[in-house]
């Protein structure tokens, strides 16, 4: 493979766009378009034109632009009808998250088959996905004008307009429908952040720009994860250069379902039901860390918050503070828990297990950016559930397969993950649906006993969703011609 050995610098921030480095959180309102390509022509007419209102990545602060943003990803079939050559993308991108091969890994079955999605399947692909946030309701309603009446032009259908809400949040962090701080922990990445990777294992993780961004050195092997494009150019003038896949995850809550049964299964068990609840995410509802010890949330002192990001589970090794099978525990099992430790005596700390599992843990790593929608339910078990919430998950990976898809595969839908038994992840896990008599069960390592909570209903139901590619602002315009 040619490559070009670019180093990040700010004028290459600048042609990436500026979902990877923002999730917009100043901007309260956001619509994601599922657009469909009429007519290739007109679309790369239309193309030429919106690449120029696309919001690029901005190091300078000052200079960033705060009323609206718009972003711009592609879908496979999108790029196929404009004649682009997608053998070059990587298997998971060319797939499809609907085909079987990646629905065997993502655990999509039963009811979450993508047969019986809304879209992003066979019968309803997705070519574009144009994303729109503004701060304000006259301004986001006038985007939306102005890009909603330039899609006939452009030869553009609309599948769906998939409209986000606003949701309660306390100066940092929004809420997610089951009631939970969202969006703390997001990766530290190299270039973005001006620090280096360290091999310290008590320093904040910092991740190579090449695990987010395509053309430059990645985490896993120092190597280039292949750049999309001409093989014959160098990595910077393909299509793919400054580009990054975008993972769509259209994913349903049952706000109810999921404190009814906490509450029930607390009542039988004789704890508070926030406390299961944060055992089962690994973090409480303002977002503060599960610790060992500790029986309710830790207050948190708004003037000074404190860092919730920066710790591995060396406190916690044998996970009673945050469950071993908790959704944070297994979406990012830092420093523990992932088989690459060498025995040392019950209790004992080593060094050389945190960095190993440290360094395993940061190869599978994913910037969040999705969004809710659906009202919320102040009070989940007595407002009326009229309707349908849930997320719109979406992340940022330049591997798809080495990032997302693990996470989900061999950590969330894992029934033996770190040791368990039969248990995937309690808050999002779907595996299993169609087994018949199969029970998910949780457990809470405890003192002196563990504890088990059995009969877990899925509380997740995948509705839709896609693989996308997010490219670079140059290649915006390669791809226009
Ligand atoms: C309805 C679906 C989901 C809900 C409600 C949900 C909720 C949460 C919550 C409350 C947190 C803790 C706060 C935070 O760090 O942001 C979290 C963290 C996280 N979630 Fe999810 N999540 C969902 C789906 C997913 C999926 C599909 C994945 C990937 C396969 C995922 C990966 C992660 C990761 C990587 C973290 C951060 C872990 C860490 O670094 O500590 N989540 N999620």
């Amino acid at each position: 493979m040619a490559n070009s050995n670019t180093s990040f610098t700010p004028d290459q921030m600048r042609d990436t766009q500026g979902l990877l480095f923002s999730g917009y959180a100043d901007m309260s309102h956001c619509s994601y378009y599922l657009l469909e390509i009429k007519d290739a022509k007109k679309a790369k007419a239309w193309l030429k034109i919106v690449a120029n209102r696309i919001t690029a990545g901005e190091p300078d602060k000052d200079k960033r632009k705060t009323t609206d943003a718009l972003n711009l990803a592609f879908g496979k079939p999108g790029l196929d009808k404009l004649g682009v050559d997608t053998s070059y993308f990587e298997q998971a991108f060319q797939d499809g998250m609907h085909s079987l091969s990646r629905a065997t890994i993502l655990g999509d079955e039963g009811d979450n088959q993508a047969n019986k999605w809304l879209w992003g399947n066979d019968a309803k692909p997705v070519h574009l996905l144009l994303m729109l946030y503004a701060e304000d309701e006259a301004t986001f309603g006038k985007r939306q004008q102005e890009e909603e009446s330039a899609f006939k032009s452009g030869g553009l259908n609309l599948i769906q307009r998939l409209d986000t809400i606003n949701m309660e949040n306390d100066g940092r962090f929004e809420k997610e429908h089951f009631g939970f701080a969202d969006g703390v922990s997001q990766p530290m990445v190299e270039s973005f952040s001006n620090k280096s990777p360290s091999a310290d294992p008590q320093t904040p993780q910092v991740i190579p720009t090449g695990e987010f961004v395509l053309g430059y050195p990645n985490g896993y092997d120092g190597k280039i994860t292949a750049v999309p494009g001409d093989p014959a150019k160098p990595d910077n003038q393909r299509y793919g250069f400054n580009g990054t896949y975008l993972v769509f995850r259209h994913m349903q809550q049952d706000v109810p379902g999921f404190w009814k049964f906490v509450r029930a299964e607390a009542k039988k068990q004789v704890i508070d039901p926030d406390y299961l609840a944060a055992k089962i995410v690994g973090r409480w509802k303002n977002g503060a860390l599960v610790e060992p010890g500790k029986e309710s949330a830790p207050l948190i002192d708004p003037a000074n918050p404190p860092d919730m990001n920066t710790f591995d589970f060396r406190n916690d090794l044998d996970g009673k503070g945050c469950p071993y099978g908790s959704h944070i525990r297994r979406t990012n099992p830092r420093g523990q828990g992932l088989g690459v430790e060498v025995y040392v005596a019950p209790g004992t700390v080593s060094e050389e297990n945190i960095r190993n599992s440290l360094k395993v843990a940061n190869r599978h790593r994913i910037i969040r950016r999705g969004r809710s929608y659906g009202n919320f339910l102040k009070n989940p078990v007595k407002d009326d559930p009229a309707g349908e919430r849930g997320l719109f998950f979406i992340c940022l990976n330049a591997n798809i397969e080495r990032q997302f898809e693990f996470i989900q595969h061999t950590w969330v839908n894992n029934l033996k993950f770190n040791g368990l038994y039969d248990e995937d992840d309690p808050l999002i896990g779907t595996y299993k649906s169609t087994w018949p008599g199969f029970k998910r069960s949780f457990t809470l390592q405890e003192d002196p006993l563990r504890r088990k909570v059995c009969g877990f209903p899925e509380f997740v139901k995948i509705k839709g969703g896609s693989y996308f590619f997010l490219p670079g602002i140059k290649a915006l315009k390669m791809l226009a011609d």
